[in-house]
């Protein structure tokens, strides 16, 4: 199992290029199967998550070939879903990516049929699947859950007004891919306005679905018949951009994030900004510059536009040097604070209260053995790493495999000294 060595202490200065957003690429991936011709998929992050989907994709007879790659790095794929023959996601795959779950809808808006194993708690939290179930069930599916499997058929399915408990983005996603094929028109209310969400439906409008209102709580969503092929790049990554622009608060320098939109960052971008990081944007990317030690901010995470559960790791390691005390809420998983007994085998000072970390920012973190225990929570830690004195050594750092991409390398580039040790990926 690889892991990170980081020596800590070298302020960061460079460009990094923003990769393809994992959290857009997946369920664009997942909108191949609602069409028989092509959908040829440019700016595909090469991560360990989009491998899994495309073994998931190719396990159910979908064509998922790689059509060259960018100079930065990233994928162009071209799928055709006109030989799917087993409506099946199994366990195996499902149990490594909850993302899998993103198959149900376009599944059974095509065919009519889906077996998809029903995904089993996680580490940050038990994040069940209910809202999916009950929006397709709305729409006409018949589903039972059967040996851990989430069996659902249906005749072709019926628009629907639909309002999920809570907002859900791979909830709105699935239901959103189901309704383009739907007859008749479905309104999803209480949608998640995450922009991953909007570009999903930009892909999706551009294979012929008909959807208003993506980016707002209402998405109004009228069914066609078939959607047809098309050609499509995934946007840049927000939580990889911010999470280098968190990296250069907490070390010092000057990091241009290549390629990534402010708009859509905006909640992040501010408190980096309160927290001292001089930010300036411009066309092609952000710069943040740090020149002193940052100061301590509070945070509470939200469904967008506030701020986002995927950077509380981040922010919280920046607090955890920052001049004064940040308090960090966590709103959405009940279960995300596991990388805080790891800062704190660096030093950190930070004591839990229910959903509230409070954080006492330190001069200085030492170096330690630590333990990635799930993707945003390595960022956190390599953060950590990335300022504290001496040597800190990330175990299970296949966490962060899921979801950066080739991020030592990135690190390297801006001067920082990180290695992978260990066999290969
Ligand atoms: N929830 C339910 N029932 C449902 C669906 C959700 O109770 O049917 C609850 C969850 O347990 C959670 C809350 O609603 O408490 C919000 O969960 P959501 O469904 O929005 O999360 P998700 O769609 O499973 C996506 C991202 C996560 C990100 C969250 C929140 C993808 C592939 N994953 O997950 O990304 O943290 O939204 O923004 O888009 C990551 O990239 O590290 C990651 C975990």
């Amino acid at each position: 199992m690889d892991r990170f060595q980081i020596q800590g202490g070298n302020a960061l200065r460079g460009t990094v290029r923003i990769s393809g957003a994992k959290n857009a690429a997946l369920p664009i991936l997942c909108a191949g199967l609602l069409s028989k011709e092509p959908l040829v998929v440019h700016n595909v992050p090469p991560l360990r998550d989009v491998a899994t989907m495309r073994r998931l994709l190719e396990g159910m007879g979908m064509a998922c070939e790689r059509h060259g790659q960018s100079l930065d790095g990233q994928d162009t794929l071209a799928l055709r879903a006109d030989k799917v023959d087993n409506l099946e996601a199994p366990y195996e795959l499902v149990k490594t990516m909850r993302a899998s779950v993103l198959v149900l809808g376009p599944m059974l808006a095509r065919f009519g049929e889906a077996t998809v194993s029903l995904p089993g708690g996680c580490a940050i939290g038990q994040r069940p699947v209910d809202q999916h179930i009950k929006g397709l069930q709305a729409m006409g599916a018949q589903i039972e859950i059967d040996h851990g499997y989430i069996r659902a058929r249906s005749g072709r399915l019926k628009g629907a007004r639909i309002t999920t408990d809570m907002v859900t983005v791979t909830g709105t996603e699935n239901l959103m891919m189901a309704a383009c094929l739907a007859q008749g028109t479905t309104v999803l209310e209480n949608a998640a306005c995450e922009p991953e969400v909007v570009d999903l439906a930009n892909c999706l409008v551009a294979m012929g679905a008909r959807i208003q209102g993506a980016g707002t709580d209402r998405i109004v969503i009228e069914g066609v018949e078939s959607l047809h092929g098309a050609d499509y790049t995934v946007m840049p990554d927000r939580i990889e951009a911010g999470t280098f622009l968190c990296a250069v608060a907490a070390t010092g320098g000057e990091v241009f994030a290549q390629g990534v939109r402010a708009d859509q960052m905006r909640a992040t971008l501010d408190k980096l900004q309160e927290g001292g990081l001089q930010i300036e944007e411009t066309a092609e990317g952000i710069w943040g510059r740090a020149d002193r030690r940052p100061k301590a901010v509070n945070v509470r995470t939200a469904p967008y536009p506030v701020f986002a559960t995927d950077m509380q790791a981040q922010i919280m390691a920046v607090n955890s040097i920052a001049q004064g005390t940040g308090l960090v809420v966590e709103t959405i998983f009940e279960n995300r604070f596991m990388h805080v007994q790891e800062m704190r085998r660096l030093g950190a000072q930070i004591e839990i209260d229910g959903h509230t970390a409070v954080v006492k920012g330190v001069e200085r973190l030492t170096g330690a053995r630590v333990m990635a225990t799930d993707l945003r929570a390595s960022a956190g830690l390599v953060i950590a790493g990335l300022v504290a004195d001496g040597v800190t050594d990330i175990d299970r750092i296949y966490h962060l495999d899921r979801g950066y991409d080739r991020m030592e390398e990135k690190l390297c580039s801006l001067g920082a000294q990180v290695t992978r040790v260990g066999g290969g990926k």
